[in-house]
């Protein structure tokens, strides 16, 4: 087994990673990515690590700021919320004007998750192809009752739903 392999046997969660855009912080813009690199990576401190491709515009306000939030998705999530945080970019379209949310402490959060965190970051480690933040859980609460999305499920099967529903969303926007 090659390491490409091996490395697919390591399954994740899934995420929506949420930031504020300091540049605009007067005007609110909000960014927000799906990630699924995300894990609790130490415990005194209450520490997770996230990693950000080096093409997100997440990453970009995260390293500014300093600070993201985290929403747990769970398994009865809508496809399109995968699609719509997944496969456009914050630097394009606002994609918390196309989902339920909430803001707190300056950060958004997805009404429909099944957990929240609030990190601010300790630690920013920068690779070639991504960036890493250590990054303290500040603040973490339960949200709706269920059981975690995770990647393996993503790709088994999801992920047919989500470019289904992401199809229809951009067929959609084409007739208004
Ligand atoms: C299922 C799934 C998992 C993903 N996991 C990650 C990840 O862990 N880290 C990352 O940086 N991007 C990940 N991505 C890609 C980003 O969500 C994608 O590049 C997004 O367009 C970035 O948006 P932004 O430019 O607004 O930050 C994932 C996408 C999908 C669909």
């Amino acid at each position: 087994m090659g390491i490409d392999k091996a490395l697919s046997k390591i399954t994740h969660g899934m995420y929506v990673l949420g930031a504020r855009d300091k540049v605009s912080l007067a005007n609110g813009r909000l960014a927000g990515s799906m990630v699924d690199a995300v894990m609790q990576a130490a415990t005194m401190p209450l520490m997770v690590a996230v990693s950000c491709n080096k093409t997100s515009y997440t990453r970009e306000c995260i390293m500014e700021n300093g600070k993201f939030s985290l929403s747990v998705l769970g398994k009865e999530v809508e496809p399109l919320i995968v699609a719509n945080f997944g496969f456009q970019t914050s630097r394009k379209v606002d994609k918390w004007k196309n989902v339920a949310y909430y803001e707190a402490d300056g950060l958004p959060y997805l009404k429909d998750n099944i957990a929240t965190l609030a990190c601010e970051v300790f630690q920013t480690i920068v690779l070639e192809s991504h960036t890493v933040f250590l990054a303290k859980a500040v603040d973490g609460q339960e949200g709706i009752e269920g059981e975690p999305l995770t990647y393996k499920e993503y790709h088994d099967g999801f992920k047919n739903k989500v470019m289904q529903a992401f199809k229809t969303y951009n067929e959609n926007k084409g007739e208004k």
